[in-house]
């Protein structure tokens, strides 16, 4: 009887039919169908449209939601969830509205990006790919979900989970990278950590797996540009990581903004129904991007009314802001253009969400302010966000073991990235609190104590050019400098004068990455440049720390700086973090998943790419008429699973079980890891495999296993990975999804090109 409860609030009768018999969902859960069959026949189509309704919540103001834009709409029961209102007080007032003054009492999801975390913050997401570590990608969302909810948030618009081959793309800091096996790992743990076992509690929350799809490949790494590929490339190199996170039973996902054989996502019939609702058999709610409805006037395809109908009849569910669904579908109905059942599927898929949730047993159920005095940046919390962001930072050189530093003498920190803490937690931190997080000085300064000095310079602006700063600042996250370049400069130096050993803590500000932060030059800027060369200049030890949300361009500073470590944007505790890595409390282990170009000009570089018919024979030289450049290798300047740690890992003793494997057998590959250096560490252990003959062209080599594995100080361990026929199938040209027998061969190493090889055969 407690379902009903809502429904009573508002004045509707009471006498819903109880009985467990289902007319219509076809769910699975009858006692689900019986109560959405029986809401949505008290619905008016005008209620029925206002749940696919998704309006932003911009003009939400404490104690005040009943009076707002949106308070109005939602008792006139035209607004099916909201998004991102932080203060579990708004959301109560909003929810009070929904539940007690709208007809029938619907409650509203309340949706947010909280895309790595809350409050507590952790490294972007392609920081936290790169630390390979599943639990701990599970267990930041799981944290990220309990901080959340607890301040009345019970959807998340993550995991975004698109695949990227171009750091030019802004948003390739909120993905995993360019492999589809490492991305789908990611993505099932992510929509585990949310969504926990049991959506009914109250510290989980339902997850929306986005874009769909394939917005990590815009022209020209522009974002929200077209995107065009054959569906061989979709299928094997781009939808892993979303079928994972439907097969997770992500409760939603998200179109994507671009098209898709010319047609946009959010109408694309073959992808929202064929392929994600028919071929993976998902049966959650699809919502739009922001506008992505009303986008599609200016891609071309018609007036407001024509391209809402488009999108519901290609299987969208729910319209992000842009008032096509409640504003245009009543006048199709009437003219034809879309039919009943189409919206009454939309619905229907809506308020089984709302069910799965438990909002209708209890739409307050997030709602415990004394939760979030428990919960949000707790010490628990914000410890692990500090212990994963140390596993993230990948270091890329460290000649004459400069890093770790020792903590005596002078330690001079300069550069525009050394005293910032708003520029920590990096893109997507709608959430954050910036005044609870450190600076890298303090956290430096803390962490040395007595026993160093720890001094200070800004060094340089992020940008010379002013008006180009301005840009990727955009939402006021750093202070500007209104010294000259020149005066910077000479503070720098005077700094740098009396150090023993500088740290350059340069890079991209938070707002060079994240949405419509797509940049053409991957380099340092100019004026960070002229300073590091002259902290070089002092012949001192310099290690650069860089700040960045995507793979950047390194290659002048690869033959100059003898440390560089990546430190990605590392979270509301990157600056403590930082401090454990560089002192040597941990050392690092974080490796890449995403290739580092030598040059913007050889982007799209990956690891995983076909062989071509030319191959060059020895990349280091140029080949005429073999597949290369004139003026550069075709190797990247780091690859993928690239990272160096404080100590050496050696690889012996590579076995395979048995050379021949059956279709329906396995083998196994072993190979034993030393840690043969002097510090305790952790390792990323990776297998990959190569097809030899296809029926179509296969990748040069595919992760297939990866294992992070924690060694002391000379222990050896052997690292087994089972190879089943499952890890050998593709989507061949007729898209089924096929092992061929043949030869392959599998390749074990500590990244994606120092790798043992040994052939096996599938019979
Ligand atoms: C972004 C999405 C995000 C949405 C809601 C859009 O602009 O592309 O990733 O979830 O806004 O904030």
């Amino acid at each position: 009887m407690k379902l009903f409860k809502i429904l009573g609030m508002a004045g509707v009768s009471l006498s819903l039919a109880l009985a467990a018999t289902s007319c219509g969902g076809g769910s699975g859960d009858s006692d689900m169908d019986a109560f959405v069959d029986e809401l949505m026949s008290k619905m008016t189509l005008e209620e029925k449209l206002g749940q696919l309704n998704l309006p932003a919540s911009d003009d939400i103001v404490t104690g005040q939601a009943k009076s707002s834009n949106i308070g109005t709409m939602v008792a006139e029961g035209k607004v099916g969830g909201v998004f991102n209102i932080k203060g579990v007080e708004k959301i109560r007032d909003l929810q009070r509205v929904a539940v007690e003054e709208s007809r029938l009492g619907i409650p509203l999801i309340f949706g947010m990006d909280v895309v790595h975390g809350y409050e507590t913050v952790f490294p972007i997401p392609l920081g936290l790919s790169c630390s390979w570590d599943m639990e701990a990608v599970e267990k930041s969302a799981r944290v990220a979900a309990r901080e959340a909810s607890s301040a009345g948030i019970c959807w998340t618009f993550s995991p975004m989970v698109d695949i990227c081959r171009d750091p030019r793309w802004g948003r390739a800091s909120e993905g995993s990278g360019e492999d589809p096996f490492l991305g789908a790992a990611v993505a099932r743990a992510m929509v585990k950590g949310y969504q926990g076992d049991n959506l009914k509690n109250n510290d989980e929350i339902m997850a929306c797996v986005k874009h769909f799809a394939l917005y990590g490949a815009p022209e020209g790494g522009r974002d929200y540009n077209t995107v065009d590929m054959s569906r061989q490339r979709m299928f094997n190199e781009y939808f892993a990581p979303y079928k994972a996170g439907a097969e997770a039973g992500a409760g939603s996902f998200m179109t994507s903004f671009n098209t898709i054989d010319g047609v946009p996502a959010t109408a694309n019939k073959w992808l929202l129904t064929d392929v994600l609702r028919g071929m993976w058999n998902w049966d959650g709610f699809i919502v739009t991007d922001y506008t992505a409805i009303s986008e599609m006037i200016d891609h071309g395809l018609g007036d407001l009314q024509q391209v809402s109908a488009l999108a519901l009849k290609a299987g969208t569910d729910m319209d992000m802001v842009a008032n096509g669904f409640n504003g245009t579908l009543a006048q199709s109905l009437e003219e034809g253009k879309v039919d009943l059942g189409q919206i009454d599927a939309a619905v229907r898929r809506i308020l089984e969400a709302k069910y799965k949730l438990g909002l209708f047993e209890d739409p307050y159920k997030y709602i415990d302010p004394s939760r979030g005095e428990k919960e949000i940046y707790s010490q628990a919390n914000l410890e692990e966000a500090r212990r994963i962001a140390t596993e993230t930072f990948v270091l890329l050189k460290n000649d004459n073991n400069v890093l770790p530093l020792q903590k005596k003498g002078r330690i001079a920190l300069i550069g525009p990235l050394a005293n910032t803490a708003s520029n920590m937690p990096g893109t997507w931190s709608v959430a954050a609190n910036f005044e609870r997080y450190k600076t890298l000085f303090d956290a430096f300064k803390e962490a040395v104590g007595k026993d160093a000095e720890v001094v200070y310079a800004k060094g340089s602006n992020l940008e010379e050019d002013a008006e180009l700063e301005s840009y990727a600042t955009m939402f006021g996250r750093e202070m500007r400098d209104p010294r000259s370049e020149k005066e910077l400069l000479a503070e720098a130096m005077r700094v740098a004068a009396g150090a023993d050993v500088i740290v350059a803590a340069l890079g991209e500000a938070s707002e060079y990455s994240g949405e419509s932060s797509s940049r053409s030059s991957l380099t340092l800027p100019e004026t960070q440049r002229r300073l590091l060369e002259a902290l070089l200049s002092t012949g001192k030890p310099v290690v650069m720390l860089n700040f960045s949300g995507r793979p950047t361009v390194m290659t002048w500073e690869s033959e100059r700086v003898p440390a560089i470590m990546n430190v990605w944007f590392g979270g509301s505790e990157a600056g403590d973090a930082i401090a454990d890595v560089v002192f040597g409390k941990v050392s690092p282990s974080g490796k890449l998943t995403m290739s580092m170009p030598r040059s913007v000009g050889q982007i799209p570089v990956y690891y995983n790419h076909l062989n071509t018919g030319r191959p060059k024979a020895d990349d280091s030289k140029f080949e005429k008429f073999r597949s290369g450049y004139i003026d550069l290798p075709n190797s990247p300047l780091y690859p993928f699973g690239y990272g160096l740690s404080y100590t050496t890992f050696d690889y012996s003793d590579f076995v395979l079980s048995s050379d021949e494997m059956t279709e329906n057998g396995t083998i196994t590959a072993t190979v034993t890891v030393t840690n043969s250096g002097k510090y305790d560490a952790d390792e990323i252990v990776q297998l990959y495999i190569r097809d030899m003959v296809g029926s179509t062209a296969r990748p040069v080599k595919e992760l297939k296993g990866f294992q992070r594995i924690s060694l002391r100080a000379g222990e050896s361990r052997k690292v087994e990975f089972e190879i089943t026929p499952e890890l050998l199938k593709f989507y061949n040209y007729d898209l089924e999804f096929v092992c061929e027998p043949g030869e392959f061969l599998a390749m074990v190493g500590p990244d994606s090109e120092r790798l043992t090889v040994l052939p096996f055969t599938l019979k």
